[in-house]
């Protein structure tokens, strides 16, 4: 059976402040999807979020990039945008930029991961979800999933995978898109994405099979609007086992909370906590950053479960990490490494402070 995994998500308003979704937003999304399941437009959906995150997690046969699906979503963001105002939440529609729906999501603001295949007898899915960090936060675990045979060690004792996984960058300052294959090409594919804030993994694929093993929501709402709307929060899909690598692999990279952008006000860099759902509330500087994983069976494109993976007590020492190096960030205050470079901000004065004292600077002589 050939099925589409669309996880599409948008950030319609936080509760309180960007800490955490109120749960009428969740329930009246998954009221909204009720009736496109028994029509037959979807096969399964899925509710959560991430933080203040909306997440719709949806299996159908449309096809990626299909209008209807992308509609759909679409609607259920205004809706649920209207929930928010009711309810005062913060930033009601704050993810949403255009005025009317133009035939696909992206570039509209939500986020969208996307993937069709035909489904395997047993499908493992894992679908990852981040809040208060952008895209490029996929790229070093994504590199260790696929590339990496230190953390999966499949891509050296299993044959299904000794051929390699080949990696889409997109280059989202530039809009261009290259293929790079590991292992032979791993030092060209680390000096882009390495540079994670411009070089981003879109998607990845078995090169013996070319099955789609991954992919990613490349939003970057910072290039998308003008001014500040928050940062991309992105999701993430990985299949698993079999020609790919296995759970175990697949979340492994995580227990290693890498520093990310996107903490408080989108403008500084912060450690990825991986957490359950429920934990996924960024509230200390409003964060740190959060990763969460949820975990499906796919059975005839019904999505059993989730599993929430990161609540297992093997990611404690993770989270114990995390939190030590966010006391360690915290103490830099307004100074980078902790904040970010002034080009990659989401808010600031610099325009309004240069206005102000730009006069007073002079020229400093040449032989001082
Ligand atoms: P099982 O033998 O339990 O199926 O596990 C195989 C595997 O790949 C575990 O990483
Ligand atoms: P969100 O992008 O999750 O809304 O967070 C905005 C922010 O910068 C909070 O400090
Ligand atoms: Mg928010
Ligand atoms: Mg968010």
């Amino acid at each position: 059976m050939r099925i589409t995994l669309s996880v599409i998500k948008a950030d319609v308003g936080g509760y309180v402040g960007h800490s955490e979704s109120h749960p009428d937003l969740l329930a009246r999304a998954a009221e909204c999807l009720v009736k496109p399941k028994s029509d037959g437009l979807l096969v399964d959906y899925h509710v959560t979020k991430c933080g203040d995150d909306l997440q719709l997690i949806m299996t159908h046969q449309q096809g990626e990039d299909n209008e209807v699906i992308h509609e759909l979503a679409w609607d259920i963001f205004i809706e649920c945008t209207e929930v928010a105002k009711k309810l005062g939440l913060y930033g009601a529609g704050q993810d949403l930029l255009a005025d009317a729906f133009s035939g696909n999501v992206r570039g509209m603001g939500p986020g969208v991961a996307e993937m069709e295949f035909e489904e395997r007898p047993s499908e493992p899915v894992i679908i990852f979800m981040a809040d208060k960090t952008s895209s490029g936060a996929w790229n070093l675990p994504l590199y260790k999933i696929f590339a990496d045979p230190f953390n999966t060690v499949g891509l050296v004792i299993a044959d299904n995978m000794h051929d390699g996984f080949s990696f889409e960058v997109h280059d989202i300052k530039e809009s261009k898109k290259i293929m790079l294959n590991a292992p032979e090409e791993i030092y060209d594919l680390l000096v882009l994405i390495g540079a994670a804030s411009r070089y981003m993994v879109k998607s990845v694929r078995n090169r013996r099979t070319n099955e789609i093993a991954a992919a990613s929501s490349t939003q970057h709402l910072a290039y998308i609007a003008s001014r500040y709307v928050g940062k991309d929060d992105p999701v993430c899909i990985v299949r698993s086992q079999g020609e790919f690598p296995a759970v175990g692999e697949v979340l492994e990279p995580f227990a290693f909370p890498l520093l990310v952008e996107g903490w408080m006000r989108g403008s500084h860099y912060g450690p990825m906590m991986p957490v359950s759902i429920p934990d996924s509330t960024p509230t200390r500087f409003d964060g740190p950053p959060r990763v969460v994983a949820a975990g499906f069976q796919l059975s005839d494109g019904k999505l059993i479960g989730p599993r929430d993976m990161f609540a297992d007590k093997s990611y404690d020492n993770a989270r114990q990490r995390a939190s030590d190096i966010a006391d360690y960030m915290r103490q830099h205050g307004p100074f980078e490494p902790h904040r970010l470079p002034l080009d990659e901000m989401e808010y600031t004065t610099m325009p309004q402070v240069m206005e102000k004292i730009g006069g007073r600077f002079i020229d400093i002589p040449k032989d001082s």
